[in-house]
């Protein structure tokens, strides 16, 4: 057919079939440790759905063992995310998948080795095949698909969210009033940063995790923003899945839940660029277990 007729036509999928077989080949990637040099990693490796896709290691491990320098964080809900990594220094989940592979200490593949690697397994031509109407297969499409897959990785259906939709027995009463005190401005400030639907606000924060100093120093989002209240600001992470993502924060620094908590109480020794949206908090003990409690409804 000559082009000018091709243009005209219209795509043989509808949006909504092109949207499943992306996600079918997205899922396969994601899953495939031949995506890594030594075919030992796969993305679900670290974002393993069994801890909520994290991998329940205070610092992610990578090729040969080593030890990265941050925690790996939860993908639920990344579809609804604006920034990509503790740093946000991805801006799209499309660019994000391409850097693990490409990362020598993550993946280690380049993408000579990437496209054929896909090219080697028969399986890949048919996906490829249905998702992108036989083109030829490249680095972008690995992203868009891997993308259009993380963005069903939701959780939507939590108990809190069944007790948001009318389902009173979904939270207990002491989970109700953990709620209300994260939601206190005053009492716990949680609600400055972590705003729900998705527990975050987008932002970049220093609340007092952060070593800015000597071997261990991570600046965070300074390394983008060079501004001094960015110095160990990191995302505010959406705290969905969080009952099963310990450790937590970017170093992994928390073992549980009231150890994050404690932190915020306690644990914050003055810095001049400390988060504005932080306070000072003073929780019972009583308060700090009922808190704790309604974060464990987000699963
Ligand atoms: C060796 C462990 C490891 C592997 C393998 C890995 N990741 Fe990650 N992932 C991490 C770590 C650690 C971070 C945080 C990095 C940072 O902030 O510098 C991260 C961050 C992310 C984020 C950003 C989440 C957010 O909320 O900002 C996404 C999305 C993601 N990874 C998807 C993937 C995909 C897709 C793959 C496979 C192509 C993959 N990861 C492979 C450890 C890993
Ligand atoms: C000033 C903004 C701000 C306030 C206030 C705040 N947080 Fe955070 N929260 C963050 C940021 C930013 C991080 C990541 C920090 C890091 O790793 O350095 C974080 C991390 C967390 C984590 C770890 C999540 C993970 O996946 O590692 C939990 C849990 C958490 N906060 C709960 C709370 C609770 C509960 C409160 C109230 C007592 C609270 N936060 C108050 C911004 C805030």
């Amino acid at each position: 057919m000559d082009l000018l007729k091709q243009q005209w036509l219209l795509p043989e999928l509808s949006y909504r079939e092109r949207h499943q077989q992306l996600v079918a080949l997205g899922k396969k990637l994601f899953f495939d440790s031949n995506l890594s040099i030594d075919s030992s990693t796969s993305c679900a490796t670290c974002h393993d759905p069994k801890y909520a896709w994290s991998d329940g290691q205070a610092k992610a491990i990578g090729l040969r063992n080593k030890t990265l320098k941050r925690a790996t964080p939860s993908i639920i809900n990344t579809a609804y995310s604006l920034t990509f990594m503790w740093d946000g220094r991805s801006p799209s989940l499309e660019h994000q998948a391409l850097l693990p592979i490409f990362n020598p200490d993550e993946m280690g593949l380049n993408a000579d080795l990437l496209v054929k690697r896909i090219e080697q397994n028969p399986d890949y031509a048919k996906l490829f095949d249905a998702a992108f109407d036989n083109d030829a297969i490249t680095i972008n499409k690995v992203g868009l698909a891997i993308a259009e897959f993380e963005r069903t990785i939701t959780a939507r259906n939590t108990r809190f969210d069944r007790w948001l939709k009318g389902d009173s027995e979904a939270m207990t009463v002491t989970e109700r009033e953990g709620f209300k005190i994260f939601l206190d401005g005053q009492k716990s400030g949680c609600i400055n940063c972590h705003n729900p639907p998705n527990f975050t606000d987008h932002g970049f924060h220093n609340v007092g995790v952060a070593t800015l100093e000597g071997q261990s120093a991570d600046l965070g989002r300074f390394n983008q923003t060079p501004l001094n209240i960015m110095k160990g600001a990191f995302k505010t992470p959406s705290l969905r899945g969080a009952p099963l993502t310990a450790p937590y924060f970017h170093d992994g620094s928390a073992n549980t839940l009231e150890e994050v908590v404690d932190h915020y109480q306690d644990g914050i020794i003055a810095k001049d660029n400390l988060s504005p949206s932080l306070i000072n908090i003073a929780l019972s003990k009583e308060d700090k277990s009922k808190l704790v409690s309604f974060l464990k409804t987000l699963q």
